[in-house]
């Protein structure tokens, strides 16, 4: 009998030793970083949806994962997106989707964007925005609960290993990439003039999602621009004709000009926020920049025409990524052979190659402001 127990505190001391080495490990790989964000929880549209649309509404079909993961991902690309490498980045697991009920793990974040969202109705997507905070509200206080209540439990289920830490929101990175929608939807359903005068009202929305989520606890936000609408495929496919409506590199000019002043005015509202929530801290990045230098040196950069995508088909009208049309004994829709040599994956979507390229780039912090890398977003800029 004594032996026996003095057997169990051994096999337990081993376990304790061991979890307390696997602990250190994990703390001094994170401790190489400097905030450690223990989890993600992100905003936004198709650009960073990993799974929410394709769950909730529309199945993302073949070819659509072929280079990374092998089959669909959930994901409107051939592979990973920028919030991918984001994870990666911060040794993360890549980020479960909230509206996705099979396989998720929420453990280190969740993700709250979903195709063809804007940050205001109406739009393509029911989800927008404020949707997007509602959910994020119901999920923080919904697995607060279950957390705490698991935990009074002896026996820990396995079920709690997939939650959050409550403890962990307030140190998490809330990462947005929203405003896209709101531009094209307006160009597709109203004039230029309208689009422009709708740029405050879609910017003050937009902040004052941050503020909720700032009241729900958050204080870490990376906060993407919008990319040069008028570069995507799509958008050259249909204006090209109108003539002088391109610039140099091929991209609808009004189209980006109108991006342009959403981004300022992002950034103005940016600016206020860190202001207004002094114990906040907030990294404005300028993707639109590294998507257009992607763009106009594209050819430089081994990449074939931008204008040209990889999945799906345009001849006259267009056949969406993962459909395939036969017309005069001629198959339209297969997908091409080197997806890696295309900026744009499906005519809207930036390919897994392009968003690998664009991510080495913003995270290191060289197009944003503060320019810290994404580690230190919990941070003040270093005096130099
Ligand atoms: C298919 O064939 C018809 C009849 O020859 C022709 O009018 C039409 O333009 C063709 N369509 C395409 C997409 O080649
Ligand atoms: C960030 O990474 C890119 C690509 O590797 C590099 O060109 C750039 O100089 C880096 N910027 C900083 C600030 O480290």
């Amino acid at each position: 009998m004594m032996e026996d127990s003095w057997k169990l505190f051994y096999v337990f001391g081993i376990l304790v030793f061991g979890l307390a080495a696997q602990w250190k490990a994990v703390k001094s790989d994170v401790g190489s970083m400097s905030c450690g964000f223990p989890a993600v929880y992100n905003f936004g549209d198709s650009n960073s949806d990993t799974g929410g649309i394709s769950a909730a509404l529309n199945e993302i079909l073949p070819p659509n994962g072929e280079t990374f993961f092998g089959h669909p991902a959930g994901r409107a690309c051939d592979g990973r997106l920028i919030i991918d490498f984001i994870a990666e980045n911060l040794k993360l697991p890549y980020l479960s989707a909230y509206l996705d009920s099979v396989g998720t793990n929420f453990r280190h974040g969740a993700n709250f964007a979903t195709g063809g969202s804007s940050v205001r109705p109406p739009g393509y997507s029911p989800f927008n925005l404020g949707v997007q905070i509602s959910q994020f509200i119901q999920f923080k206080a919904r697995s607060t609960a279950l957390y705490n209540q698991l935990s009074l439990n002896r026996r820990i289920p396995l079920t709690i290993s997939n939650l959050p830490r409550p403890a962990e929101f307030s140190q998490a990175l809330f990462t947005l990439d929203i405003g896209q929608n709101d531009l094209s939807y307006g160009f597709q359903h109203t004039t230029e003039k309208q689009v422009l005068a709708s740029i405050p009202g879609i910017t003050g929305q937009l902040s004052q999602a941050i503020l909720v989520l700032y009241k729900e606890g958050a204080r870490f936000f990376w906060v993407h621009n919008t990319g040069p609408l008028g570069c995507l495929p799509y958008s050259v496919l249909y204006d090209k004709l109108k003539p002088g409506n391109l610039d140099k590199n091929g991209c609808v000019k009004l189209h980006n000009e109108v991006a342009m002043e959403f981004n300022r005015q992002l950034k103005d509202k940016v600016s206020r926020l860190r202001t207004q929530l002094p114990f906040a801290k907030f990294t404005y990045v300028d993707v639109y920049s590294a998507k257009y230098a992607l763009i106009s040196n594209a050819k430089k950069l081994g990449f074939v025409d931008p204008a040209n995508f990889c999945c799906g088909s345009f001849y006259g009208y267009h056949i969406n990524c993962g459909k395939k049309a036969t017309v005069n004994g001629t198959v339209y829709g297969n997908p091409c052979n080197h997806p890696s040599r295309h900026v744009s994956w499906d005519g809207i979507h930036y390919s897994q190659a392009a968003n690998m390229w664009i991510a080495q780039r913003i995270l290191n912090g060289s197009f944003s402001d503060p320019p810290v890398p994404i580690q230190d977003a919990c941070q003040h800029q270093r005096k130099m």
